[in-house]
């Protein structure tokens, strides 16, 4: 478990500064209002603390999590996924890499599960946030923060972000009529929902087509934010590759294209109570997604002192969401974030769902495989693995024991505890001393296969990367597999234990192509990895062995000394 702070810092409101420097931090136009300047209430202020030439801290995050029900192997795949993307940049050399993942409290959909609960809302939340929270940490995230939107600088900064968009002219009232669908919160258009019948109590009732959930007739005066007016901005964002993988970002250019309705962004307090209160206004509520996506602010500082954004992080790098949230994320966060001419996020990452006979994991259908029972069973690392193997950026993956076991035994027992073992083995106890032939160029000379299996050992590392680049952890992997694979494939070819003038340049490439790989397997399987690592002996006490720099063809010179065999994985007891 991980809860620095660091990276994260916030203090209270410098007053004077703010006060000296107002009106010259509004664009034009808005100091141009009609409305008087004290409306502004100023709120906190990040910390000027980092110089405005340091980096920017790369920053990561996944959704943050409604707590109407426990997690399932859908939000602990969004976790590693973000997670793996965290821990590549700190393997890089990002040490100020800043991973956030949290809970979603608010809203329509979490008053009414607390009221099936019998329970006082809050203390509902409090509650379930926990096991979203032990999630976290039974997945082995590296978070810095776990943000809740029931915490006070939450409230503060969704407030001013109001404000904000008020004081710009964004935000106008109006009366709105539409459907909602409390489990999606969201309204949907009259083309976007159909009748359906409802098996259980023979009635007929109204659905979103996308999403099966069903949806009520809502008639109502609430707040609307002009996102109508952000149609030309955000088409030349996609035009910018702002989604991966871009499959998705061609669907949201040409539903965009085909016109933006403005969005309702409050409801009435009497039906809905359980959230944060617009500012001046207590009669309605701020609507649950403006309140949740503002998260991403909230943990970076926001409100930001002039400037001083990028010091704590923003704008994120990448935002981790699934497929069902991509509208949320790449039309109306980016055009919120517009209004305010705030930097937008790098990129938004989305990934496919994880599907049980072929229908989508669903906390509100109940159709889940608990999380805490995978990782107990088969191991965490052995979890992050699979996730990241089969879990699809693009199309869904089905999710079964049998496909967790079959790669357990293939690739990881099979493929790299094997190696691992039958490498160690061969060198009887010396591996060192194949190390320091092998890094003093006192081998014999390479034969063809060895020629074009160094070649292919020296590429996997700028392959990995490039990949890890392009945001697709899934890829590196199977390059990662490959080799290993092919190791396997080298090793068995060379014989290296019947040919002893042989064996030194083959056992050499083989311990190297183990050493890189399990470097390159850190973000992944960080336990595992460095398990690997130890029992390669390369030096746990200079961390500069295990980084990204580290994983090149001869560049570690001192490990292998006493390498000792055990087992990496054991066997699995598979139930009958
Ligand atoms: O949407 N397969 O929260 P949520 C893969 N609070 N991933 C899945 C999944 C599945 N079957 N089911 C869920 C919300 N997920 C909002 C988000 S963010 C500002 C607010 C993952 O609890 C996936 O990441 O419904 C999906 O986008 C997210 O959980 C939705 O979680
Ligand atoms: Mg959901």
């Amino acid at each position: 478990m991980a809860i620095s702070r660091a990276g994260f810092r916030s203090v209270s409101w410098a007053g004077q500064f703010l006060a000296s420097s107002r009106a010259s931090w509004r664009c034009a136009p808005c100091r141009t209002t009609t409305r008087p300047a004290t409306t502004i209430r100023p709120r906190r202020f990040a910390t000027a603390a980092a110089d405005s030439t340091s980096k920017k801290p790369y920053y990561v995050t996944t959704p943050i999590f409604y707590v109407n029900a426990a997690p399932h192997v859908g939000h602990l795949y969004t976790m590693v996924l973000a997670d793996v993307i965290k821990r590549w940049r700190t393997l890089i050399g990002d040490n100020d890499a800043q991973l956030l993942t949290g809970t979603d409290e608010h809203g329509m959909k979490i008053q009414q599960a607390a009221l099936a609960a019998e329970m006082d809302t809050q203390a509902f939340c409090d509650q379930n946030y926990k096991t979203f929270e032990a999630l976290a940490n039974a997945a082995n995230m590296d978070y810095n923060y776990f943000i809740r939107t029931t915490e006070p600088a939450h409230k503060e900064a969704v407030q001013y972000f109001w404000e904000m968009l008020s004081h710009r002219g964004y935000i106008y009232t109006a009366k709105h009529e539409g459907w909602y669908s409390v489990s999606d919160e969201t309204f949907y258009p009259q083309t976007q929902v159909q009748k359906s019948l409802d098996p259980e109590t023979g009635h007929t009732k109204m659905v979103s087509i996308e999403t099966g959930k069903e949806v009520e007739w809502s008639s109502e005066t609430n707040y609307h934010f002009r996102l109508s007016a952000f149609q030309e901005r955000l088409l030349d964002l996609y035009k910018t590759g702002f989604i991966t993988p871009s499959i998705y970002g061609t669907n949201v250019f040409n539903s965009v294209s085909e016109g933006l309705s403005d969005l309702s962004i409050s409801r009435p307090t009497e039906r809905l109570s359980w959230g944060i209160p617009v500012p001046g206004d207590n009669t309605q509520t701020v609507y649950v997604w403006l309140d949740a996506l503002v998260n991403y602010l909230t943990k970076a500082g926001y409100p930001f002192a002039p400037g001083q954004g990028s010091s704590l992080g923003w704008p994120a790098d990448v935002h981790v969401v699934g497929k069902d949230i991509v509208r949320f994320h790449s039309v109306y966060w980016p055009a919120f974030l517009m209004a305010l001419d705030l930097p937008v996020p790098r990129n938004v990452l989305v990934h496919g769902h994880w599907t049980i006979n072929r229908e989508k994991m669903s906390k509100s259908t109940g159709n889940v495989v608990n999380p805490f029972f995978a990782i107990n069973r088969f191991g965490v690392d052995s979890m992050r693995f699979f996730l990241i193997y089969q879990g699809a950026l693009v199309g869904d993956a089905d999710y079964d024991n049998a496909y967790i076991i079959r790669d357990y035994q293939k690739l990881l027992q099979k493929g790299l505890g094997n190696l691992a073992h039958r490498a160690i083995g061969c060198a009887k106890g010396n591996l060192r001393s194949y190390i320091e032939n092998g890094t003093s160029g006192r081998l014999p000379a390479a034969t063809l296969a060895d020629e074009e299996y160094e070649a292919m050992l020296k590429e996997v590392p700028n392959k990995v990367a490039e990949l890890m680049d392009n945001l697709n952890p899934r890829a590196a992997l199977q390059e990662i597999t490959s080799l290993v694979d092919q190791t396997n494939k080298y090793f068995h070819h060379a014989e290296p234990w019947k040919n002893p003038i042989d064996r030194q340049r083959s056992l050499y490439n083989v311990a190297e192509s183990l050493r890189i790989a399990s470097i390159l397997l850190q973000p992944v399987m960080p336990t595992k990895a460095n398990e690997l690592l130890d029992m390669l002996q390369v030096d746990k006490t200079d961390p500069a062995k295990r980084k990204f720099a580290a994983a090149r063809y001869g560049s570690d010179l001192d490990y292998g000394a006493n390498a000792k065999k055990s087992v990496l994985f054991p066997p699995l007891i598979v139930e009958s």
